[in-house]
């Protein structure tokens, strides 16, 4: 009886092969979402960091913090809706504690960053939790602080200029304050259910 359940249950979730390897890596299958999903979920993650990493270097060497500021505000939303739209997968960042009021996390994912609040790594590596909110499979993925460079932008001790520069653009901006190590936010990576 519970080896069938348990059958059924890995084939639901998306199919045995992946499951099996998982199991042989003995890493803990997620729970709800389907381990193509999750995958994929990684690598758009991956590749917005990674975006958003050269645009944020190449704006602070080429025009210094300040500058940068400008350069965040018109790139870091572009590069998220052009991600997506390449993708066909909703890729995005969320904050409890944002510069970006588009920023903000959803009511329903709130339990799910609370989570990855309390514990942003796990093994020396940002982690992730899954699950189906109403309709949607999402996969939300720590972003750790770091002192440098986020520092200049979201630490404790910011450069007068910098926190002008801040508040000019984003007048109700709550993204400071952070110490290496805490939650700074998470990618969201969010699809409907097949
Ligand atoms: C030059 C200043 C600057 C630096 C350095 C910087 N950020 Fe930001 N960050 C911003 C701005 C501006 C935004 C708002 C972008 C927007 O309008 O979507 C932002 C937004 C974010 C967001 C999206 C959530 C929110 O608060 O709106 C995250 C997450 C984030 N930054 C993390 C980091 C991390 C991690 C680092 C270090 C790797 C970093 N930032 C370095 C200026 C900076």
């Amino acid at each position: 009886m519970t080896p069938f359940r348990t059958m059924t249950a890995l084939a639901l979730a998306g199919g045995v092969g992946p499951l099996l390897s998982a199991c042989a890596e003995q890493a803990p299958p997620p729970a709800i979402v389907d381990e193509a999903f999750i995958a994929a979920a990684h690598a758009l993650a991956d590749q917005h960091q990674a975006e958003l990493q050269q645009a944020l270097s190449g704006a602070i060497a080429q025009v210094g913090p300040v500058g940068a500021i400008g350069v965040c505000e018109a790139s870091a939303p572009a590069l998220a809706e052009a991600l997506s739209v390449e993708s066909g997968v909703q890729v995005g960042r969320i904050a409890k504690r944002h510069r970006n009021p588009d920023n903000g996390v959803p009511a329903e994912l709130a339990a799910l960053y609370d989570d990855l609040e309390r514990q942003p790594m796990a093994d020396g590596a940002p982690r992730f939790v899954s699950a189906v909110v109403a309709d949607r499979q999402v996969v939300l993925r720590a972003i750790p602080m770091k002192d440098q460079p986020c520092a200049l932008c979201h630490g404790k001790d910011i450069a007068p200029e910098v926190t002008a520069a801040i508040a000019a653009a984003y007048p109700q901006d709550r993204a400071t304050g952070f110490a290496a190590g805490d939650l700074r936010g998470a990618f969201l990576i969010s699809q409907p259910l097949p």
